[in-house]
């Protein structure tokens, strides 16, 4: 019988793939042979000895720490795509929401509860909450992995013109994408005609600040930049004295902070890219079959 320690709420439905007389759920965390998480953070946390795999129900593995987990032997999984279809969908959410004011629109809204005549009050202001469409708008995508391709994708199919750049494509994602994204060899290139730019990069020192205060100059004056992928990609402080400068028009980011709240056209949300049923369903499939294979038969299948 494997005992498996669940550190964040896992969608039950997923973990239903374990199969019952093979595995427990170790409530008490004595001893366990597997470890699953979300977002914990096990950086402080002392690894039981008994642990052979870690398993990241989600795409990023930040919370985990990767070098303890090789000098102690311990397999680490995650779960990638599970969750891709969800990211994708809020990103490009998003962008329609920036494009046409939406926040704004909400906001105004809100404020005219009341009114004697709305519909006069409406139509003397709606001008103010004008947009435009993203059809014909350039979008540039920072990473073609399993999200940033679908994202390319499903946004050329909403009429985008789109950009990808990823200096470490595989094959596998490149098979995936679509023959109307244009391959970007040179990120400043790419920036400087984008009207959109989405990072869908994991967070390490190679893209840590991949967009930052020298090179959103390059950018255009109505862009919006997009992060839904890990905080630190985009160099906040720096996006945010971007837009106060006019520089950009929006940074949209998934990962708030005291340096991003509350300042004019920065929206946060608070990580909610894969908070959804169906990926924390997914998520948690693939990592539990992933725990099953590794733990019966050694195997190990990361996808
Ligand atoms: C991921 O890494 O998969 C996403 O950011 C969602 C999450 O952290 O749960």
């Amino acid at each position: 019988m494997f005992k498996i320690q669940t550190l964040n709420k896992i969608s039950e439905k997923g973990l239903g793939l374990l199969p019952g007389e093979s595995y427990s759920i170790s409530e008490d965390g004595t001893n366990p042979d597997g470890i699953i998480l979300r977002s914990y953070k096990m950086h402080d946390m002392e690894i039981p000895a008994s642990v052979k795999v870690v398993a990241r129900a989600g795409a990023g593995v930040n919370n985990i720490p990767l070098d303890r987990c090789t000098e102690q032997g311990i397999v680490v999984f995650n779960a990638p795509g599970a969750n891709a279809n969800s990211v994708k969908e809020l990103v490009i959410g998003a962008m329609l929401t920036t494009a046409r004011d939406f926040a704004g629109g909400v906001a105004w809204t809100k404020t005219i509860a009341g009114e004697e005549d709305v519909a006069k009050v409406v139509e003397k202001n709606k001008s103010n909450f004008a947009g435009g469409e993203i059809k014909g708008k350039k979008l540039g995508v920072i990473g073609l992995g399993a999200i940033g391709v679908q994202v390319a994708n499903a946004c050329s199919a909403l009429g985008m013109e789109v950009y990808g750049y990823d200096p470490y494509l595989t094959l596998k994602a490149a098979w995936n994408i679509s023959s109307s994204i244009h391959q970007a060899d040179n990120l400043d290139k790419m920036l400087k005609v984008c009207d959109y730019v989405t990072v869908h990069v994991p967070l390490n020192d190679g893209t840590k600040g991949i967009i930052n205060a020298e090179n959103m100059k390059l950018m255009k004056k109505n862009a919006v930049i997009l992060n839904f992928a890990r905080g630190g990609i985009i160099d906040d402080q720096a996006a945010v004295d971007a837009v106060a400068a006019g520089q950009i028009a929006k940074y949209v980011t998934d990962f708030p902070n005291n340096t991003v709240i509350g300042k004019d056209n920065v929206i946060c949300v608070p990580h909610l890219g894969a908070s959804t049923d169906e990926a924390e369903e997914n998520c948690a499939e693939m990592v539990s079959q992933q725990l099953k294979d590794f733990l019966e038969t050694g195997n190990i299948v990361n996808s």
